[in-house]
């Protein structure tokens, strides 16, 4: 490229490359469906060197960098957690681009769109309109976020003077994301001061939690905090989170809730609506877009019901950073006084172009479509012979195995043969969890692009090789 300064001194030149970029980029999206995540190949790996001078980018982008995704852009994709993106991303991002927005503070259009994104959001999940909220980089920067608020709350001289030995001792259940145990190290909490309450019917156990309670307390320890999970990571479990809410209540904790995928049931229809039930009640909730909003990564959010203790827990204006009545200094929030950095991209304009573009419904039809997917798929495992879910599905993950009659041992390795070959094969990705000591398919379906054939393909795939297998085992065992 021409270059004036950094800039293009050939501006129809690069208008020319922002073109192809465009046109492969859009063929990328349309012909999603025939391109499966593949490996990448040694000679393409050694190429992913920075050469820095110059030549055709776009062409080595285009050959290079775009068939070698990972995979969650493709319709029979369920492993993980992963969204999907949108096509609408590819509009924000170009816009986006145009204005570089840093979206730490001041008054510019961005931090106005954060604003609108985070209030929408508040809505949707029944918090009151004094809330605040921050976009953020996922769930788990969320977390560390809302942990250090609640901290906060409960020991107002924290940032100033420490922790000073006091042990601070917080409660979810046992299927809780890692991401809360990582927020307590994080923040110097500590995992061992993370109690993991077991789970009666997929749900915390009030009693057990009380009990739990009252023997930290009895042992000279400050129990702060709750954490309830509206879709676990592994087997898509909701608690109850209006008794976790009158719970925490009585008990004076800060109730969070992880809600990364699960807090988005709240625009889908009945019967999945209702698992999240209460969530508003919260005193903080991380969610994410970039799961089941489909928008591209990355974004997430954390909301928190008390604005006061969000920002006595991140806010701070050094001389350089002081806010003004007018100029582009103006404005509040500042979300550097929200969270952890001060640097921040325009994450809400993609969230805001894809709601805009959309409209609620259509997100709202699609979180129920991956709900009855997921159902869809957990019926064809009990309808086929051999398999067996590890799990009812409640809401968009089901977990199942190949061969429920093999013992735990052939199964766990028999679940993650298929998982890998049906990746590689380009077929369907499965990822993997463990139930009851056996390695199991998961599918967590936070896709817009499956369709109830890309289900039906996966499970006769998993059974042609199940079928394989146990035609193999037959003939060794002659
Ligand atoms: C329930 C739950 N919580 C937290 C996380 C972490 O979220 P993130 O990857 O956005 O940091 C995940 C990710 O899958 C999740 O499923």
């Amino acid at each position: 490229m021409q270059q004036d300064g950094m800039d293009p001194s050939d501006w129809a030149e690069f208008r020319a490359d922002a073109h192809r970029m465009l046109e492969a980029a859009l063929d990328q999206l349309e012909q999603v469906r025939e391109r499966p995540w593949r490996p990448v190949p040694d000679v393409v790996r050694e190429s992913y060197t920075v050469r820095a001078e110059g030549g055709d980018v776009v062409d080595r982008i285009t050959r290079d960098v775009l068939p070698y995704h990972g995979g969650n852009i493709h319709p029979r994709f369920w492993g993980w957690v992963q969204g999907t993106g949108l096509a609408a991303d590819l509009i924000s991002g170009m816009a986006g681009a145009a204005i570089n927005a840093n979206v730490g503070g001041r008054d510019h259009g961005a931090v106005y769109l954060e604003r609108a994104v985070v209030d929408w959001t508040r809505a949707r999940m029944g918090m009151p309109e004094s809330a605040s909220g921050v976009l953020t980089a996922g769930t788990s920067q969320a977390t560390v976020i809302a942990f250090q608020a609640a901290r906060v709350r409960v020991m107002a001289d924290l940032r100033k003077r420490g922790q000073q030995g006091v042990r601070l001792t917080a409660y979810a259940g046992q299927g809780v994301h890692n991401a809360t145990l990582k927020a307590l190290e994080l923040l110097g909490i500590g995992a061992d001061n993370l109690r993991l309450v077991p789970l009666t019917d997929g749900q915390i156990d009030p009693a057990v939690l009380a009990a739990m309670l009252a023997e930290d307390r009895a042992a000279g320890a400050r129990p702060f905090l709750l954490v309830g999970t509206a879709g676990t990571v592994d087997l898509g479990l909701f608690d109850d989170l209006n008794l976790l809410a009158d719970l925490a209540q009585d008990e004076g904790l800060w109730l969070h809730v992880d809600g990364a995928f699960g807090a988005w049931t709240r625009i889908a229809d009945d019967p999945w609506r209702s698992l999240s039930d209460g969530i508003g009640r919260a005193d903080s909730i991380a969610v994410d877009f970039h799961k089941w909003m489909y928008v591209g990564y990355d974004a997430g959010l954390v909301l928190i019901r008390d604005e006061a203790a969000h920002r006595a827990a991140f806010a701070a204006r050094p001389a350089y950073l002081q806010g003004a009545d007018r100029g582009l200094a103006g404005g509040d929030p500042w979300y550097c006084d929200y969270g952890i950095d001060l640097s921040r991209g325009n994450r809400a304009l993609k969230v805001w172009t894809a709601l805009e573009m959309h409209g609620e419904a259509a997100f709202a039809a699609s979180i129920s479509e991956n709900c009855r997917m997921a159902a869809r798929m957990g019926d064809l495992v009990a309808a086929t012979p051999g398999m067996a879910l590890g799990a009812p599905v409640i809401s968009n993950v089901c977990v199942f195995t190949a061969r429920g009659s093999l013992e735990a041992q052939a199964q766990s390795a028999l679940n993650s043969e298929i998982a890998e070959t049906l990746q590689e094969t380009g077929e369907a990705v499965f990822s993997t969890t463990r139930v009851d000591g056996v390695v199991m398919l998961r599918a967590a379906i936070t896709n817009h692009r499956t369709r109830a054939a890309d289900v039906e393909a996966a499970i006769e795939a998993v059974a042609r090789m199940a079928d394989r297998h146990e035609a193999t085992r037959c003939v060794a065992a002659v």
